[in-house]
């Protein structure tokens, strides 16, 4: 079952950026798949971590932007499953970014109302990082706002194979029989097992794949691309992916 979202208390009036955007009608659940990181820092002749840290920013300015609107959840794509596959150097990077980014960012995430929260397999990060999430987690798990969604070593085939194997378990156990399991019991054996699905997914850099990110999760949601890097994505790139949803018919196989 969706969460019920209480009104945001400390709710900002939103500053019209982009005209015609509704900002009564914003989707409910935002997911980006924050690519071109490595391209941009390749393209200005620097190393690829110095896209990851201008990826940083970027992320501190759209979270910023979109609790301040009003979106309910912002899923951001951190590191997948697939990403260990990456010079050992750019993954301590990428695991060392969660723990600058909380240290410089979480009083002003507390400030705005924002809910940290993760998906993806936590337990194998390296314990600095998770040291740093676990707080942010815990700093702000009492906060109404925005639900800022990281994830973190997310895969979503690993994801829904620990889901039939919770469900397989049960089974065995004589818990459940098959026929209880249905579409419903499927979702809440997932991370997102308290989340509204995605209504909208970006992605930058030109790339238009999934890269095994909220495989089931996406059944509905309407698919935004920009060829835009993601450290040149600001403000006015995500309210035109917010503008070009409302004009989309979402038909959910009806007419
Ligand atoms: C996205 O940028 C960040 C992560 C995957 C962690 P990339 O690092 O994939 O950048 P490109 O796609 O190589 O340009
Ligand atoms: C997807 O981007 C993962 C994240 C953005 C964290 P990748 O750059 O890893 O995806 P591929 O390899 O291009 O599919
Ligand atoms: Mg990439």
């Amino acid at each position: 079952m969706p969460i019920k979202f209480p009104f945001t208390k400390n709710k900002k009036q939103p500053v019209p950026q982009t005209v015609g955007l509704d900002y009564n009608q914003l989707p409910e659940h935002v997911a980006i798949i924050m690519d071109g990181n490595g391209r941009w820092a390749k393209n200005r002749g620097m190393p690829r971590i110095a896209g990851h840290k201008e990826g940083m920013n970027v992320v501190k300015k759209i979270v910023s932007h979109a609790s301040g609107i009003g979106v309910k959840v912002l899923t951001l794509y951190a590191f997948s499953t697939e990403n260990w596959k990456r010079p050992k150097n750019e993954v301590e990077f990428l695991m060392k970014l969660p723990v600058d980014f909380l240290n410089t960012y979480l009083p002003e995430l507390i400030e705005k109302n924002v809910q940290v929260r993760t998906i993806g397999d936590f337990d194998v990060l390296p314990p600095h990082t998770q040291k740093a999430v676990d707080e942010a987690i815990e700093r702000t798990k009492h906060n109404d706002g925005l639900i800022l969604n990281f994830a973190l070593n997310y895969g979503s085939r690993f994801e829904m194979v620990n889901a039939v194997k919770q469900i397989a378990a049960k089974v065995e156990d004589g818990e459940l029989s098959s026929c209880d399991i249905t579409e419903d019991l499927f979702s809440s054996q997932l991370y997102t097992s308290d989340l509204i699905e995605p209504d909208l997914l970006i992605r930058t850099s030109g790339e238009q794949r999934l890269s095994n990110f909220l495989l089931w999760q996406l059944a509905y949601a309407e698919f935004w691309f920009t060829e835009v890097y993601w450290p040149d994505f600001d403000e006015s790139h995500f309210e035109k992916a917010l503008y070009d949803y409302q004009n989309r018919k979402r038909r959910y196989g009806g007419v």
